[in-house]
């Protein structure tokens, strides 16, 4: 990796990978590829950035060529709940997209990493301890479209011999942006209420369990696998990766040992309810552990802590 485009960079995970990777690899050598929303503040001024929208492939053609790029972290995407209210959208963005990402990667030889999700799975797969290799069969647009970007991942490899790697992602938790139309965002939102109003109405039901990871393990595990050793990868795309599974009781109390007097109800969006039953409870990530030594830093209180803390600061 030296030099490397972000697609996606001014959302939830890009705002923050991009400013990890250019610590890492040097200001100027991280391109903040932004699509509609600008980018602002520190990752404007820190490094260069330019349009690529991914439905666009000269562009994305363009930006590789103009600044000799050898790594490819694509992030731009559609969430789930988005996805279901837009699936023609989300086809474009997630697919075409995708598929303009690797042709550029094939012609200039980039590496590429594009997440995947725990939405790429579906009510037949197995929900507990969900395996690395399983059923998946997703009923949502976001599912059809990341289980098709898992395979055209693993095509490009064995075809065409593009280094494509990708995680599953769970539910990702952070405060510096916020995450656009998921399922599993109630999991962000709940601290920001939690500081400004003590008090949060939650769209998911008790009993709803999910995966869920602190951003910088979500950073971090992206990055390590990236760098891993081609030789010691199985699975190449779409490994399954967490860190903790919790219901929105758990993520309560968790809240309320550092605030008392938080309380929550409940207000159940039925679409987002549907989506989250479908997904795992909690996914099996040895085979990330194993293949490239995948370890995450933070469980449901340290992240807790973390978040109130830096969330009381800002607000
Ligand atoms: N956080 C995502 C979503 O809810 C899951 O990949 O859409």
């Amino acid at each position: 990796m030296k030099k490397i485009l972000v697609t996606g960079a001014v959302g939830q995970i890009g705002s923050e990978l991009t400013m990890e990777l250019r610590r890492r690899f040097g200001n100027e050598n991280v391109v903040a590829g932004v699509h509609r929303t600008k980018p602002e503040g520190k990752l404007k001024e820190s490094g260069p950035h330019a349009a690529v929208d991914c439905t666009r492939p000269e562009q994305v053609k363009s930006v590789v060529e103009k600044f000799n790029i050898d790594t490819i972290f694509h992030l731009a995407a559609i969430l789930s709940a988005v996805a279901e209210a837009k699936p023609n959208l989300a086809w474009k963005v997630n697919i075409d997209g995708l598929y303009n990402v690797l042709e550029v990667a094939r012609e200039y030889d980039c590496a590429v990493f594009t997440p995947s999700s725990i939405g790429a799975f579906g009510n037949s797969t197995p929900l507990d301890d969900t395996p690395q290799d399983t059923i998946q069969r997703p009923g949502t647009m976001y599912g059809v479209t990341k289980v098709s970007g898992e395979l055209l991942c693993d095509y490009y490899y064995k075809r065409f011999g593009v280094d494509t790697r990708g995680l599953r992602y769970p539910g990702i938790i952070s405060n510096v942006t916020l995450p656009g139309g998921g399922t599993t965002d109630y999991a962000v939102e709940i601290y920001y209420e939690a500081i400004k109003n003590k008090h949060y109405t939650c769209n998911l039901k008790k009993g709803t369990y999910l995966d869920m990871m602190y951003m910088p393990d979500a950073i971090k595990g992206a990055i390590d696998l990236m760098e891993a050793a081609a030789d010691k990868l199985e699975h190449r795309n779409a490994f399954n990766v967490t860190a903790m599974s919790f219901d929105p009781e758990m993520i309560a109390a968790s809240i309320k040992k550092i605030i008392p007097e938080f309380t929550m109800d409940y207000k159940v969006d039925p679409v987002k309810q549907e989506i989250a039953e479908s997904w795992p409870n909690k996914m099996d990530d040895s085979a990330a552990r194993k293949e490239w030594g995948w370890e995450p830093q933070y469980n449901l209180d340290a992240m807790t802590k973390d978040m109130l803390e830096v969330l009381t600061k800002r607000l």
